[in-house]
């Protein structure tokens, strides 16, 4: 069975009040839209279409590269002409799949139970009972609780508005029913659209039986028209992501302020403090431990990792049990070794430091090698970069080097070698000997300080 997927995004979203259209607002940092497709990839034998409209330009280059059909609908005329403009992708046999672009949280599992309900005699349907169902189209049932049809609430009679199940709108059927359907449909209703949703009363008078199915979750099947609605479904999926990631394990220390966007990768006994967040792809070993306030990029923690409050990781690889912060900025392409120690105020970018060196306070590395069992003193800062070219510092083996110093770059210090504090290296400078380039300090005698007015 080939599966078609058709994804409505064509809205606006008007109450999003926002210049960037409604599918490409993020939810968990990927644009709703993406969630949905991302879900559909997940289907076999499956082909995606898009419906698209407001904001054209912008949705086909967010995904762009995309195995995707574009349908263009020009003008909003309804759910059943949105269809309608993505039919030419649509062979008979195929098994068609209607989703929303601003539908996001929407599950594999519920998918594959509304696929598994077609077949040549049934049409599937997803409807969700609801405590309050203003807004959704009503599922009408018959008294043996047959579906007879929708009826939209702006169509509804009084009775009609008290059911209580509602349409999600998401609905699976036959090709070749479908284009069927969509020809007949008309737009004699209170909105003047050509809904979608008429198509359930033409499949019921053609003898198809319509099997409905429910979402595990009402949340599921939400759909996101204002910023409130949209920051909701945040916090229900950081929620469940929070809740597995517990279940394997890590113990967050409030799940409330945790947020992932992206995915994870973890070992055991892993602790989180709040307001961590974590974005890509992340890889966390066994008993690391992440301070509040803290952000990590796709980057890979090795075991029993220690990053306290306030740092920000961004594509690095962190070693064995190394201790970063707090207040420390690893850069793309830092790559520590095992137990590395990166204090305060300490950024790292493209530098690659051995086993056990230590640059625990206020100092920039940037373009460098530096080797193992290395002490890097207070306020040193590699000059990599002279106005047009950047340059290499190379550190070696079990070097020293004093505080307050800078290595202008290109420029090598020796295994073993010292560095004196408050020096500016500007030559490679050997192993083992004491290098420094400080002026000598000297004192004047007989020294008479200014008189200072003092306070009556
Ligand atoms: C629709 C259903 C309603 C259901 C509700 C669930 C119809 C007629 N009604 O109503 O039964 O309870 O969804 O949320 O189908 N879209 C287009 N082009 C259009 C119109 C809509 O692409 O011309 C897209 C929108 O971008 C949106 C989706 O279709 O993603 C639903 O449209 P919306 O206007 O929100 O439908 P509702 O009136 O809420
Ligand atoms: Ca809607």
């Amino acid at each position: 069975m080939t599966i078609k997927t058709i994804i409505l995004a064509a809205g606006q979203g008007t109450r999003m009040r926002s210049k960037k259209p409604k599918v490409l607002h993020c939810l968990a940092g990927k644009p709703l839209l993406r969630h949905v497709y991302d879900m559909s990839q997940q289907l076999a034998k499956n082909s995606v279409s898009i419906v698209y409209g407001h904001g054209g330009e912008q949705v086909l280059s967010e995904f762009q590269g995309l195995d995707i059909y574009w349908a263009e609908q020009a003008q909003q005329l309804g759910t059943g002409h949105a269809v309608q403009q993505a039919l030419t992708q649509i062979e008979d046999k195929d098994t068609v799949l209607i989703l929303y672009g601003d539908v996001p949280l929407l599950k594999l599992t519920t998918v594959e139970t509304l696929i598994s309900n077609v077949s040549a005699t049934t049409l599937a349907l997803l409807t969700v009972n609801l405590d309050d169902p203003t807004g959704y189209g009503r599922i009408v049932r018959d008294d043996q609780q047959k579906v007879i049809k929708i009826t939209e609430e702006k169509d509804a009679s009084e009775a009609e508005k008290l059911i209580t199940e509602g349409n999600t709108g998401i609905i699976a059927v036959g090709g070749a029913k479908l284009k069927k359907w969509l020809g007949q449909l008309s737009n004699n209703n209170a909105q003047q659209e050509y809904y979608l949703t008429d198509i359930i009363a033409m499949a019921v008078n053609s003898g198809i039986t319509i099997v409905t199915s429910q979402p595990q979750d009402a949340s599921e099947v939400m759909g996101i028209n204002d910023r409130n609605q949209l920051s909701y479904l945040e916090r229900v999926y950081q929620t469940e992501q929070a809740q597995n990631l517990m279940a394997q394990g890590v113990s967050l220390a409030d799940p409330t302020r945790f947020d992932l966007r992206g995915k994870i990768a973890v070992g055991q006994d892993i602790e989180i403090d709040i307001n961590v967040i974590l974005e890509g792809v992340v890889r966390l070993g066994n008993n690391v431990k992440i301070g509040a306030n803290t952000v990590i990029k796709n980057s890979q923690i090795a075991d029993d990792v220690e990053i306290k409050e306030n740092c920000v990781i961004d594509n690095a690889v962190i070693g064995e049990a190394c201790i970063i912060g707090p207040y420390a900025r690893l850069r793309p392409q830092a790559k520590l070794a095992e137990q590395v120690h990166i204090g305060n105020f300490v950024e790292i970018k493209k530098s690659s430091v051995a086993k056990g060196s230590k640059i625990n306070h206020l100092s920039y590395i940037g373009d460098s090698i530096i080797g193992s069992q290395v002490n890097i003193g207070a306020g040193t800062i590699t000059c990599n970069y002279d106005g047009v070219k950047k340059f290499q510092t190379v550190i070696e083996d079990g070097a020293f080097i004093g505080s307050d110093s800078q290595l202008v770059a290109p420029v090598t210090v020796g295994r073993n070698a010292t560095i004196g504090a408050g020096s500016t290296i500007t030559k490679n400078t050997p192993a083992n000997q004491l290098t420094l380039t400080r002026s000598k300090q000297i004192s004047i005698p007989c020294w008479q300080q200014r008189p200072v007015k003092k306070a009556k």
